[in-house]
């Protein structure tokens, strides 16, 4: 076998390293044809493959085929699991190709899931249409149930899917703390950690089997690519492959893309947690704004909760306004910086009316019940500067009175 055909391993890094360090320099593999410091983009359906290579391949110890692996989908992939502290980690094509791949992997006919009911919509969507197909019993709960999780995870529960912070409401839950609930059942616990990244959270040290990650948002960072990952043990990783279960494994180019944007991911959470913080103080008292959300804002337990078990708060912010929904397209039509888009977690700030897309959905009673209000507004603060972004935010609620 030739070096060009073995994939590499990649560069040692040592152990003392702080996660800064690790997202710049984990994940490398030496350019032994041109040194270049920054990773070519293996833009290739298939690689060389010649008999002598069948023993390694059996071992799965060359790249043969870009749906099996592509070394641009390793280094991304690699820095992920080491940022999640898991044992493997696949990267999909979406955040939905990595929540479907597990969900199919995972269960089977009959079995029973405990999930929030403020998943992210297309997570709720796929569960309910799973769970007709395949008679799954799926059981939703608020994030802020009254009863404890070690009373709603039960024998028999098989995987618990939970969102900390919750879309839109950015509401925490006790990661441990249902953690240990599935547990006791030996249920898988699956993170969808999209919207904290592990900068700010790291649910497998708090307990979970698998963290979820929609790539497309802060991972990526600057709107530019659509991802998607899971992290976790081999022993589940092994069964929840994006190469064949579902055929969507992350593509070279998407890859080299996360992979520059990894680089950055510590500088740009310190700054959306930064900003996320300012302007939460800078706008609960507005006088259009009738309750601002945002990590820990829901009351003395969430703040403590808030403390034990996240580093930042991030950058994503929802403000109810007291004008309601009349009071919305004011609110819109005024920002300057802020523009009116599904999606976050990039470098330009974005806004959108959940009550209305989103969670369109949903009825009345099922927003209230989410804390929904028609008036709600989900903001993702971007890298602008924080005091322009307050000042946008601040003439358009104004406007929004008016
Ligand atoms: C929390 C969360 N999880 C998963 C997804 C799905 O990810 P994708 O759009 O990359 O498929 C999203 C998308 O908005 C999300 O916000």
């Amino acid at each position: 076998m030739t070096d060009r055909a073995r994939p590499r391993r990649f560069e040692p890094l040592p152990e003392w390293v702080q996660p800064a360090t690790r997202l710049v320099h984990a994940g490398r593999l030496p350019d032994l044809n041109a040194g270049a410091i920054a990773p070519p983009i293996y833009q290739t359906s298939t690689f060389r493959y010649p008999a002598e290579y069948s023993e390694a391949a059996a071992q799965g110890h060359v790249h043969m085929y870009s749906r099996l692996s592509n070394p641009s989908v390793d280094g991304p992939s690699e820095v992920l699991r080491q940022l999640e502290g898991g044992e493997e980690a696949r990267l999909f094509a979406s955040g939905m190709g990595a929540t479907s791949a597990v969900l199919l992997s995972l269960l089977r006919t009959g079995d029973e899931v405990v999930a929030l009911e403020t998943l992210y919509g297309g997570t709720t969507d796929l569960l309910e249409d799973l769970g007709a197909r395949f008679r799954l019993q799926v059981r939703t709960v608020p994030p802020d149930a009254a009863e404890a999780p070690e009373s709603l995870v039960r024998r028999g529960t098989k995987l618990v899917w939970l969102e900390s912070p919750t879309n839109p409401t950015l509401t925490l839950v006790d990661l441990r703390r249902w953690a240990e609930a599935a547990d006791s059942v030996g249920a898988v616990l699956v993170v969808d950690n999209t919207f904290a990244t592990p900068i700010n959270q790291n649910p497998i040290a708090l307990g979970a089997d698998l963290v979820v990650h929609s790539a497309t948002k802060y991972l990526g960072g600057h709107s530019d690519l659509v991802g998607g990952a899971v992290v976790g043990p081999t022993a589940l990783l092994g069964r929840i492959d994006p190469k064949y279960a579902l055929g969507a494994p992350m593509d070279p180019f998407a890859a080299f893309l996360l992979a520059r944007s990894l680089k950055t991911l510590d500088v740009r959470m310190a700054r959306h947690n930064a900003t996320g913080v300012q302007v939460a103080a800078a706008l609960k008292d507005h006088p259009a704004v009738a309750r601002v959300h945002y990590p820990g804002h829901h009351g003395p337990p969430e703040e403590a909760l808030a403390r034990r078990q996240m580093r930042g708060r991030g950058g994503m912010i929802a403000l109810s306004l007291r004008g309601g929904a009349e009071a919305v397209p004011r609110f819109l039509k005024r920002l300057r910086l802020v523009q009116v888009a599904a999606s976050l977690g990039g470098v330009e700030s974005l806004v959108s009316v959940p009550a209305a897309t989103s969670h369109r959905h949903l009825s009345k009673s099922q927003l209230a019940a989410r804390g929904i209000d028609p008036g709600l507004v989900r903001i993702s603060l971007g890298l602008e500067d924080p005091g322009d972004l307050v000042r946008d935010l601040s003439e358009a609620l104004t406007a929004s009175a008016e």
